[in-house]
Order: structure tokens, then sequence, then C-alpha cells
């Protein structure tokens, strides 16, 4: 395993590939409402990452046949948009995206409500995305890979809900996916010592149920064993030595 460090200047197209990519979600976030179907988002997004000059990196990804994963409630990840599935009031949906730039990659995913959701639906998706920011406290130069995964895990289940063990985040840069696989659960082993340059998709993927998960016939759509909701909140991160850096939020929103 070659886990890559990246140069300042690569890390700068890496930067404008994550500030287009946040408007492409932001673009993706404003549309959902009740009866539009799961097509209409990939359009969109496909039509918005083109209109940046980028390229849609999961569009015939190992044959995906799409731009945008758009999975439905107890649907986890990489569900194919589809004509005939059309949001609905209290509905939540797991829109996850990623662009090339210049060559270079941003990957991240939000989950959204359609409509009104109930409340544990909210918290749901409250404690995946905080789940997100707990494991990132320890994505920096120094602390080990395994810090991060037992973070997002252990804040996971002291709220009551379960971290997929079947899919995981994953290094990201010229390639989508790269070395290192990033669990979100804890592993035996310490994993490698982060380093300045490192970049990672960190992406927890949280169910309310159990965490099992199977594959429909499509090959693609992840669900829920339980038929438990299922959310998802993924970044591109820059790990340096002190805070990490998110590439994949607008150059405004750094802090
Ligand atoms: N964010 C997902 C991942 O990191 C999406 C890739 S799925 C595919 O694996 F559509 F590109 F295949
Ligand atoms: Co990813």
């Amino acid at each position: 395993m070659s886990v890559s460090v990246k140069s300042e200047s690569e890390i700068e197209l890496m930067r404008e590939a994550g500030h287009i990519l946040a408007i492409v979600h932001e673009e993706l976030a404003a549309m959902i409402k009740p009866g539009i179907s799961t097509y209409d988002i990939d359009k969109r997004g496909y039509e918005v990452i083109k209109s940046y000059g980028c390229i849609p990196s999961f569009l015939n990804y190992n044959g995906y046949p799409a731009s945008i994963c758009v999975s439905v409630n107890d649907e986890v990840v990489h569900g194919i948009p589809s004509k005939t599935r059309i949001l609905k009031d209290g509905d939540i949906v797991s829109l996850d995206a990623g662009v090339i730039y210049k060559g270079w990659q941003s990957d991240s995913a939000r989950t959204v409500a359609v409509g009104e959701i109930s409340p544990e639906a909210k918290r749901l998706i409250e404690v995946t995305k905080q789940s997100f920011f707990e494991g990132i406290r320890y994505a920096r130069e120094g602390f080990h890979l395994n810090d991060v995964s037992t973070a997002i895990q252990n804040y996971v289940e002291a709220n009551g809900y379960s971290v997929v063990r079947d899919l995981v985040g994953h290094g990201i840069g010229r390639e989508l996916h790269e070395d290192p696989q990033v669990p979100n659960f804890r592993q035996r082993r310490r994993g490698i010592k982060l380093q300045a340059g490192m970049t990672l998709a960190i992406e927890p993927m949280v169910n309310a149920g159990r965490y099992d998960v199977r594959w429909l016939d499509d090959d693609w759509t992840v669900v829920t064993e339980d038929g438990s909701l299922s959310a998802h909140y993924e970044n591109t991160v820059l790990i340096t030595k002190g805070e990490p850096e998110l590439l994949s939020i607008r150059k405004e929103e750094k802090r």
C-alpha cells in the first residue's frame, strides 16, 4: 500500500474541484422537494458539473450508469437514479457526487430532507454529520487512521445507531479511490500514521437499525438489511499539521 502526499499546487487544484463540488451539492439540495424523480437530480447534477468544466467522476466508473448516487430512505449508498423513483414528503435522500477538475478529484455526500421529515430521521442525519466531525478531530499529522475510525464509531454507537461495515472511505487524488481505505469502525491495527498532504474521503454511512446491508439485484444499490433508514456524510479532507482542511466545501466557508 502506498499513500501519496500531495504538493501545494496539487492541493490547490483539489481545492478548486471541491469548491465546485460544493456548488453542485447546493444546487441539488435546492431542488429537493416532493414530486421530483431521482433522475431529475442526476440530470441537474450532470449539467452543473459540466457547466464548471468538470467531469462527473462516477459516470461509467466501474460501469456505474449516472453522475450522482441518489439513495432514498433505507438505501445506504449507490442508488441508481430513475425516472420512476419519485421523492415524497418525509423521505430522506442521500446525494453522493464526485467531480474531476484538471485531473484532480473531489468526492462528497450529504443526506437531505424531502419536505417535512420525522424527528428521528432528523436526528439520524445530524448524528451522521456530527460523527464525521468527531472523526476529523483526529485527522491530523501524527494520529493514526484508526483514531479517526474509532472516534466515528464511538459517537455513532453512543447515539444508538450503527456504522456500516461493508463500505469504507478512501484516499483520493488523481484517482477517486486511492490508498488507504478509511473504515468508519475500529480496527485491530492502528493503521497508517497520518501525514500532512494526505487527502482522504472520510464518509460515515450510518444506519438507524442494525449495521448489516445487502446489495439489490442491480448490483449497485446498497440497502439496510432490516429496512431501517440510513444516512451518509462525506467530505474530501486534507491532512495538515493542525486543523484538517475540508477540500469539498466552498472557499467562502473556510475558517
Ligand atoms: N462516494 C462513493 C465512493 O467513494 C461513490 C462512488 S460510486 C460510483 O465510493 F458511482 F462511482 F461508482
Ligand atoms: Co467516497
